[in-house]
Formats: structure tokens, C-alpha cells, sequence
């Protein structure tokens, strides 16, 4: 979602919907304004695109020198009038902007309507607004500092209050930057929003706040003790803006992955039922069959479901990509679940396959990460990836949010069927919240595969080897470098290996293994050895503390150590990068490949 506030002198209203219109990439679902007029905060909100925002203040005009205002892309709550931001409480006199997910406000939540609290929406920022509302006595920054002590999760915030001629902000994992002018200052969630008032700008740290005034800003940690943070001069134009400052769209992608994570998994994880809480108006129960269907990466995601399904679910799994589907005469009953996958949630072959298994009888649930799309308004259910928009045409960030989704399901559907017992749910789940802290760690790599990249970018082909969820793990690192670096590449379960492709192997060609830690690790091992004993180049992908495999791989690039069904979300982040860095060393056009598209509509 894209944030923007703004204290100064000129008119707000302008400024804040200029900004809005420049962060709409970031999700337009709906979009709100609030300004402060004559000491109250006055709220203009409305669901759908930032252009029937601007009607309604065309009818209902709004001026002030203080204002915050927010565009959505629905997470809790779907994109009604109400659930839009800026919040505010009843009385109107202080109004929440939020990115992120609070994961307690369901028990915050509770206390407040017990404490006589009336809500106006579903969603959990609307928790913030009440929550430091109770804790205002006349210090705003304490407010937001003793609210904020209290909420668990992921926030960019933005806070106004009638009696304050200050905005106080924060944020933890979301990104928020604050831009520096003249007797006026400005807040935003992203670059873009500020590059026609100014170039200098603060970007808050993780577990930083902020009081920003006309005439200054002032950071401090959440305690409350003052930080220093240096301003920078930003000197891109709107489309390096817009790529967050990195020089590929695909690069920004991947480097949000961690936070696209707590997206996904936020606020559904529940311990205390070692559960998911998915919201799906599905009985899990009454399947005894699950046809996963999808394209492409998409594809790859549903194929480590399809593990971890028949894994913990034990409910027998078939996938398909889905153009195969639709002509093969799938067998089909009211008892069998068809999961479809796709980002866009507009991919017509996907679509036509749920048409097709919907015919025969199934029922059916989207993972999906575009609300609203075309497939969405097909399915008997959803489960939204909240991977945020992608624009990168090969998906990255897409693709670890749908792992982290399958897993979820995989985890619903056999607590549902009694397969899995709590204390192994409740297990995953711990395991599960350390996925973003986790593929951060393994985007610190970077550097040993930019020397990988290097050393072989020059090769004309490319084998990825994998075996179990690994196995898909290793397409995806094959597409991955196919559809950006135009390098030939090919995947194969590493088992299976020696039944053909072994005979491709020779010193030219590089071989990436995932060789993380699992039952099938030995195994692993011993294809790798098959394939240095014939002069191959062993790249591994192998875990933390692993010296051992140096005596077989040529190249090791380490990923932290994590549960083995989890694998594939933590090691696919350095053959994302791999593809990346082989890319931009061969001069290709990363973001739109040749020949590819985004989303493809036609069959
Ligand atoms: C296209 C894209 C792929 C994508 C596939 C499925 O072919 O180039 O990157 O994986 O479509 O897209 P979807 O939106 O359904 O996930």
C-alpha cells in the first residue's frame, strides 16, 4: 500500500493525492485522505481506484496545511468505503494510516470494544487508531510509543491528531522515508511520492519513530531515546524512484521477499490452536482428492504442494500445468479440491482448467495474489498471497509468498483431516514465522553468487538438480535463468539424473545441486559425486555449517538452515539472484525478457 503525509504550508489535499497518484503501483483498491481544517481532522475515503477518491473531494473540497492519506491493496478486510484508510476514532480527533499487519489485534481488539471502543471496520489498523486513542492524554508521541509497546507485527504508521500540528510515524519491517523541505515536511511509504517537493530524505530505520513538524523532525527509538539519522540526496527520477532505487524492478522484488513474507503469513498463524486461520468458506474435510493447476512459476509452487500436501495431509495429489489439464480428461468428482495458482489471477489457461475441473464437479480455491482478478471471481474460495504488486516480468517475490501459502494449506487441510497433531503444527508454525528473518539472511549472500555468476555466465547450458520439494526448487532455478539470461537450462530430479542427462555432463557444463539438509541429503551427496567423477562443475546449494560438501562442489553458496519442507522458500533466493547477476552480466533486459509476458491471455 502507498503512504503519504504532509505538514507545511501549501494545500494538502494537493499534495497528498499528487503523491497517491505516484505510489498507485503499490495497490488501488481503494484510497482515503485525511486533513486537519479549523483544528478537526476531517476524512475523505473510498473504496475502488484513486480517481473516485478525487471525485468526492471535487464535491466535498478539503484544505488545510496537514493531512495524511493512504492507497490500499487489501489484506484484512476487503476494499469497502470503510475498511479504506485513514481510520479514524469515534470522536474524529485522531485518524491511523497503517502498511502491514498487526498479528494480536483480534485479543487487542476485544479489550478495546470491552473498554466501550466502537469499530467501524474490519481491519486491524483500525486497532492502532483505538489503541493509542487509549493511551492519549495529551503527549501524542507517548500515545503512539506506549500503543506501539503493546501491538506485535509489521508496521509503517502515520498518526495525526487534531491538537497537534505534528505527524508521529514508525515503523517496523514496513518501509516509510521522510522527505526534508522548507518550513514543510513530508512522510511516504515509498521515493516516488516526494520527488516533486524534494530530494532529501531520511529513511527510518527498523524499530525507529519519528515526530515530523513543519519546521522539523525529530527520530527516536521506540523507548523514546533520541537516534541521529543522516538525511540523503536522492538523485533518481521517477522510474529508479518507483524501482525503490535499485536498477532492476526484478532486483527490488527480490529484496522485499522478507517483508512480502510477513504478508502472507501475517496475522495466520495461531498457536494457541495450532492452526491457520485462512478464512476459506470451504469444509477441508469432504475432499479426498486435490488437483493443483497453474503455469509456469506458478506451476512450481503447486508442485511443492503437492509434498506437502500428501505429506501432512495425506490426501493423494496430482498437479498439472494447465493447458495439459483441460485436454486430458482428468477424473473428477465433488469430492476432489482443484487448488489453482497464478499471480495475476488473469492467466487464461489457468482459468479455462478451473472452468474445466468446476464442469466435472470439483470444488475450488485460488491462490492468488491480484484482488479481484478474473479467477477470483470464479473460485468457491481465495487465499490472497499479499505479495504486493510484481512487476519484475520473471516472478520472484510471488513465488516464495505461494510456498508460503501451500504451506499454510497443506497445514489446514491436515489439521482438518486429524493427520497432523498439534505439537508437529504447532512446530511448523514456529518454523514458519522464521522464514522472513531467514531469507533475508540468505539474500546476505549475495556476493558469493555474484562470483558464481561470473565464473559461468559465459556457459551455454545449465543442469539444476534437486530432489523431493527440492526438485521443483531446481525448475524454477532453471526458468528462472532461461527466461531472463536466455541461457539454455534444464532441471531434473537429481535421482533421476542418471537415467539420461548424466550423459550431457562434461567440463563446460555447470551443474547447480540443492544440497540442503533433509532425509534425502546422502542421497543428494551421491548424485553430486556422480556428476564430479564425469569432470562436471558442482555448484551446491547446501546449509549453514555444511564444510563437508566443499570436498565435492567446485562453488557453495550457503543458505541458513531451516526446516526441510521449508527448503525451497530459502533456497530458491540464490538462484533468483544467480539468474539476476548472470543476466545483467549478458547485457539482457531483465524486466521484460524477450518474447514473454507478465500475464498471459491467450491460450
Ligand atoms: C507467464 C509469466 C510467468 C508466470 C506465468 C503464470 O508465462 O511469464 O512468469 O509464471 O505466466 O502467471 P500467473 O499470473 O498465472 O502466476
Amino acid at each position: 500500500c502507498g503512504i503519504v503525509g504532509y505538514v507545511g504550508f501549501k494545500n494538502a489535499t494537493d499534495v497528498l493525492i499528487d503523491g497517491l497518484r505516484r505510489l498507485e503501483y503499490r495497490g488501488y483498491d481503494s484510497a482515503g485522505v485525511a486533513v486537519k481544517t479549523n483544528g478537526q481532522l476531517e476524512v475523505r475515503k473510498k473504496a475502488g481506484k484513486l480517481a473516485r477518491l478525487v471525485e468526492v473531494l471535487e464535491d466535498e473540497p478539503l484544505s488545510g496545511h496537514l493531512g495524511v492519506g493512504h492507497t490500499r491493496w487489501a489484506t484484512h478486510g476487503p476494499p469497502t468505503d470503510a475498511n479504506a484508510h485513514p481510520h479514524p476514532v469515534e470522536d474524529g480527533s485522531l485518524v491511523v494510516i497503517h502498511n502491514g499487519i498487526i498479528e494480536n489485534y483480534l485479543p487487542l481488539k476485544e479489550r478495546l470494544l470491552a473498554e466501550g471502543h466502537v469499530f467501524q471496520s474490519d481491519t486491524d489498523s483500525e486497532v492502532l487508531a483505538h489503541l493509542i486513542e487509549s493511551h492519549y492524554a495529551s503527549d501524542l508521541e507517548a500515545a503512539v510509543r506506549a500503543a506501539l509497546a503493546e501491538a506485535e507485527g509489521a508496521y509503517a504508521l502515520v498518526v495525526a491528531h487534531k491538537d497537534h500540528d505534528e505527524l508521529v510515524v514508525a515503523r517496523t519491517v514496513s518501509p516509510l522515508v521522510i522527505g526534508l523541505g522548507e518550513g514543510e515536511n513530508f512522510v511516504a511509504s515509498d521515493v516516488p511520492a516526494l520527488l516533486p517537493y524534494t530530494r532529501r530524505v531520511i529513511f527510518l530505520h527498523d524499530g525507529d519513530m519519528a515526530v515530523v513538524g513543519k519546521d522539523g523532525v525529530r527520530v527516536m527509538d521506540l523507548e523514546g531515546h533520541p537516534v541521529t539519522r543522516e538525511a540523503s540526496e536522492v538523485d533518481w527520477d521517477v522510474e529508479a524512484a518507483e524501482k525503490g532505487g535499485y536498477p532492476h524492478y526484478m532486483l527490488k522484488e527480490i529484496y522485499e521477499q522478507p517483508w512480502v513474507l510477513e504478508n502472507t503469513l501475517g496475522g495466520r498463524l495461531h498457536e494457541e490452536s495450532a492452526n491457520v486461520e485462512l478464512g476459506l468458506d470451504l469444509d477441508l474435510t469432504r475432499f479426498d482428492r486435490v488437483h493443483v493447476i497453474a503455469c509456469g512459476t506458478a506451476f512450481y509452487a503447486g508442485w511443492v504442494g503437492k509434498y506437502l500436501i500428501e505429506e501432512l495431509a495425506r490426501l493423494p495429489v496430482e498437479v498439472d500445468v494447465a493447458s495439459e489439464y483441460r485436454y486430458r480428461n482428468p477424473v473428477v468428482d465433488e469430492r476432489t479440491l482443484a487448488v489453482v495458482i497464478s499471480q495475476s489471477g488473469e492467466t487464461i489457461d489457468t482459468l479455462e482448467a478451473l472452468r474445466e475441473a468446476k464442469r466435472r464437479g470439483a470444488a475450488s480455491l485460488g491462490v492468488i495474489n491480484v484482488k479481484g482478478s478474473s479467477i477470483t471471481r470464479e473460485t468457491d474460495a481465495t487465499l490472497y498471497i499479499h505479495a504486493g504488486p510484481e512487476i519484475g516480468v520473471a516472478s520472484t517475490k510471488a513465488y516464495v509468498a505461494m510456498l508460503a501459502a501451500m504451506e499454510m494449506l497443506a497445514l489446514a487441510l491436515g489439521r482438518a483431516r486429524g493427520t497432523l497433531d498439534a505439537e508437529t503444527a504447532r512446530g511448523l508454525l514456529g518454523e514458519l514465522r522464521k522464514l522472513p528473518r531467514l531469507v533475508e539472511e540468505a539474500l546476505e549472500r549475495r556476493p558469493v553468487v555474484a562470483h558464481v555468476a561470473e565464473k559461468y555466465h559465459q556457459a551455454t547450458d545449465f543442469l539444476f538438480l534437486g530432489r523431493h520439494v527440492q526438485s521443483p526448487t531446481a525448475y524454477e532455478g532453471a526458468l528462472k535463468l532461461k527466461e531472463i539470461s536466455y541461457i539454455h537450462a534444464e532441471a531434473y530430479p537429481a535421482g533421476e539424473m542418471k537415467h539420461g542427462p548424466i550423459a550431457l555432463i562434461d567440463p563446460r557444463l555447470p551443474v547447480v545441486v540443492l544440497a540442503t539438509r533433509g532425509p534425502l541429503y546422502e542421497k543428494t551427496l551421491s548424485n553430486i559425486q556422480e556428476v564430479a567423477a564425469r569432470g562436471g562443475r558442482v555448484v551446491a546449494v547446501a546449509t549453514d555449517g555444511d564444510e563437508g560438501i566443499r570436498r565435492h562442489a567446485e562453488d557453495v553458496i550457503y543458505v541458513p538452515e531451516v526446516h526441510p519442507l521449508l527448503a525451497p522458500i530459502v533456497s530458491v533466493v540464490p538462484l533468483q539472484l544467480l539468474a539476476y547477476e548472470t543476466a545483467v552480466l549478458l547485457g539482457r533486459d531483465v524486466d521484460q525478457p524477450r518474447n514473454l509476458a507478465k500475464s498471459v491471455t491467450v491460450e
